[in-house]
C-alpha cells in the first residue's frame, strides 16, 4: 500500500482543499486518512469529497456558492481526531475559511459523514493546555447548544446529559495534568457524543457568531467559542426570561448549572457564574487579543443572523443583543 502525505497548518482555506483535491486525483487514492485536530479532520473530509467531483470547488459550497449537492460519491474517510473538540468525526460537513470573502463556509453533504472514526484519547495526552482549553470548550459549547437547541431531541438530549457534566469536569484536569488518561477519555467520548448531537440538534448563538469572528479574523474556532460561551448564556437567559419565561430552555440553563456545582435554587443566571470562572480557570484570552475590534462588530452581526447555527438558538436574538453580547466579549 503506498501513502501519500498532504499537511494542514491552520484551518483549512477553499484553495488548499482545490489542491489536495486535486492531488487526491493524481495518485488515484482510494481512502483519505485524516489524523490531527478539527481543522485536519475537516480537510480530510473536503478532500474526500472533492477529490471525485472535479470542478471548482465554490459551487459545492454554501454562502458564497451555489451549494451544489456532489455529483459522485466521496471517497472513503478514516477520521482519528487527536484533540478532543470539534466532533468533526461524527458532522456531515466541512468548514472552510474563504480568506478573500472573510468569512467561513461549508461544504456539506449527507454523505460526507465519515466512513470510519478511530477515538483514541491517548492521541491527545501531552497536549498543550491552551489547546486542551479552547477545544474542549468548544466540545462543551456544542453539548450545550444542543441541549437547549429548539431542535433538541430525546436522542441528543442523552448524549448532552452524559457528556456535558462529564466534560466540565474533565477540562480543568486536563488542562492542569495534561497527561490524565481518566479525564483525556471524557473529553475524548464528550467530543464525539458533541458532534452527534450538533448533527441531529444544531448549534445556537455561540456558533452563529464564532463562524463570522472566525472568517474576519482568522483567530481559531474554539477560542472564539470559549470567549463567548458564557456572555451568549447570559444574553440567551435574559432575553428568555422576558420574551418566552415560559421556555423549557430555561430548565435545562438550570439543570446544566446543577451539573457544573451551581446550588439548587440559585436559578439560570448562576450558570454564566459557572461559566466565568471555569473560563477564567483555563485561562482564556478575550476577543481583543485576537485583533478583533469594535468597529468589525456590526458586520459580525449581519453575518452571524444570516448563519445556519443561529437557528437553534433557543429564542431569537435581536441585532443590539448580538452586539452587546461582542462588546462584552471583546
Ligand atoms: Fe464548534
Amino acid at each position: 500500500m503506498q501513502i501519500t502525505r498532504f499537511q494542514i497548518a491552520g484551518e483549512p482555506t477553499v484553495e488548499q482543499m482545490r489542491q489536495g483535491a486535486e492531488l487526491a486525483r493524481q495518485i488515484q487514492a482510494e481512502w483519505v486518512l485524516g489524523i490531527g485536530g478539527g481543522s485536519v479532520i475537516d480537510s480530510g473530509k473536503a478532500i474526500s469529497a472533492l477529490a471525485p467531483n472535479p470542478g471548482d470547488p465554490a459551487d459545492h459550497l454554501e454562502v458564497i456558492g451555489k451549494a451544489a449537492p456532489l455529483k459522485t460519491d466521496p471517497l472513503p474517510f478514516a477520521a482519528v481526531p487527536t484533540t478532543a473538540g470539534t466532533g468533526s468525526e461524527a458532522t456531515r460537513n466541512a468548514v472552510l475559511s474563504a480568506p478573500q470573502h472573510r468569512v467561513k463556509v461549508s461544504l456539506r453533504s449527507p454523505r460526507m459523514c465519515p466512513r470510519l472514526a478511530i477515538i483514541d484519547p491517548a492521541l491527545a495526552l501531552g497536549l498543550p493546555p491552551h489547546l486542551t482549553a479552547s477545544t474542549g470548550l468548544d466540545a462543551l459549547t456544542q453539548l450545550l447548544e444542543a441541549f437547549v437547541s429548539v431542535r433538541s431531541n430525546a436522542m441528543t438530549d442523552i448524549l448532552c446529559r452524559h457528556s456535558l457534566p462529564r466534560v466540565a469536569s474533565a477540562l480543568p484536569r486536563a488542562f492542569e495534568d495534561g497527561d490524565c488518561l481518566a479525564a483525556r477519555s471524557d473529553l475524548a467520548l464528550g467530543a464525539l457524543h458533541s458532534g452527534l448531537a450538533l448533527a441531529n440538534a444544531g448549534l445556537g448563538a455561540v456558533h452563529g457568531l464564532a463562524g463570522p469572528l472566525g472568517g474576519q479574523s482568522g483567530a481559531p474556532h474554539g477560542a472564539l467559542c470559549a470567549a463567548l460561551l458564557a456572555p451568549v448564556t447570559e444574553a440567551n437567559i435574559a432575553a428568555l426570561r422576558r420574551r418566552s419565561p415560559g421556555s423549557p430552555a430555561l430548565e435545562r440553563y438550570v439543570e446544566v448549572s446543577r451539573w457544573l456545582g451551581s446550588i439548587d435554587g440559585k436559578g439560570a443566571e448562576n450558570l454564566v457564574h459557572r461559566l466565568e470562572e471555569l473560563a477564567s480557570r483555563l485561562r482564556i484570552p478575550r476577543l481583543s487579543s485576537w485583533g478583533i475590534t469594535q468597529a468589525e462588530l456590526p458586520e459580525v452581526v449581519r453575518k452571524a443572523q444570516e448563519s445556519s447555527s443561529m437557528k437553534g438558538n433557543p429564542i431569537e436574538l435581536s441585532d443590539s443583543e448580538l452586539h452587546d453580547v461582542l462588546t462584552h466579549a471583546l
